[in-house]
């Protein structure tokens, strides 16, 4: 089998609608695309277009209520709750705006959460917990815990996290959001640079023109519906 050639998500004709009757919100209108592995795509458009409502459905946390979605050569419309939480610990990784870290844990700890999930070892967890760091950039900051670490130092300990369990494909939605133009310029560019080196795929919905310039290709939605 030639996995380099499978599209990591291939989405056909997906809907969701809110609601019903004459208050029926069509949040997604026949969305299809695919990514591949070692592909970013950002996920573009106005505020209530749709953006988080496809993220949540790559991401299993939500059913369309039409179309296909496959998630590396799985139809994931069909799993059941205990299909998705395996699809979410082993395969699909999410980044949030809010970078959505633990408090009482320290960097190191917030990193090796995917790890511990899957009973990985205790030395090989930090040998991976340790690389992800200084991959990210933070190698002197493990102990350190999410409020005492800056909100760029904060969004690459998600990253790091986000990445522990080798992910097949990186969700991530509005990553630089809170950040200042400069901070939220590092992590577009880290994400970029670890999409490369990973060869994970990625889908980031953003506003910022240049984290739509470091995509290999833009999704822009409107009012549910995929331009072009
Ligand atoms: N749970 C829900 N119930 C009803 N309507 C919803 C729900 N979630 C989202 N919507 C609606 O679906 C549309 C798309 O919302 P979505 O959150 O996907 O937009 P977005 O592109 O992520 O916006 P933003 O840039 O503000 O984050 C909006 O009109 C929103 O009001
Ligand atoms: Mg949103």
């Amino acid at each position: 089998m030639n996995h380099t050639d499978e599209p990591i998500v291939a989405a056909r004709g997906l809907r969701r609608t809110y609601g019903s009757g004459p208050t029926t919100m069509h949040a997604l209108r026949e969305v299809s695309f695919d990514v591949r592995p070692g592909e970013m795509v950002a996920v573009a458009g106005r505020s209530g277009s749709g953006k988080t409502t496809l993220l949540n459905l790559l991401g299993g946390l939500d059913k369309p209520d039409g179309g296909t979605l496959r998630v590396v050569g799985t139809d994931i419309t069909a799993l059941d709750d205990q299909g998705l939480s395996r699809l979410r610990r082993e395969t699909i990784s999410y980044v949030f705006q809010t970078f959505g870290l633990i408090p009482a844990l320290t960097a190191s700890e917030n990193v090796g959460i995917p790890l511990r999930m899957r009973r990985t070892p205790v030395a090989q967890r930090e040998q991976r917990v340790a690389l992800l760091l200084e991959l990210v950039g933070l190698r002197d900051h493990a102990r350190q815990r999410p409020a005492e670490l800056s909100g760029g130092q904060q969004q690459r300990v998600a990253i790091a996290r986000a990445l522990a369990g080798s992910p097949r494909l990186l969700l991530a939605d509005e990553p630089t959001g809170q950040l200042d133009a400069e901070t939220g310029l590092s992590v577009m560019a880290l994400l970029r640079a670890i999409v490369d080196s990973e060869g994970v795929a990625a889908v980031v919905a953003t506003h910022d023109p240049v984290m739509m310039s470091l995509a290999d290709r833009v999704l822009t939605i409107a009012d549910g519906r995929l331009d072009g």
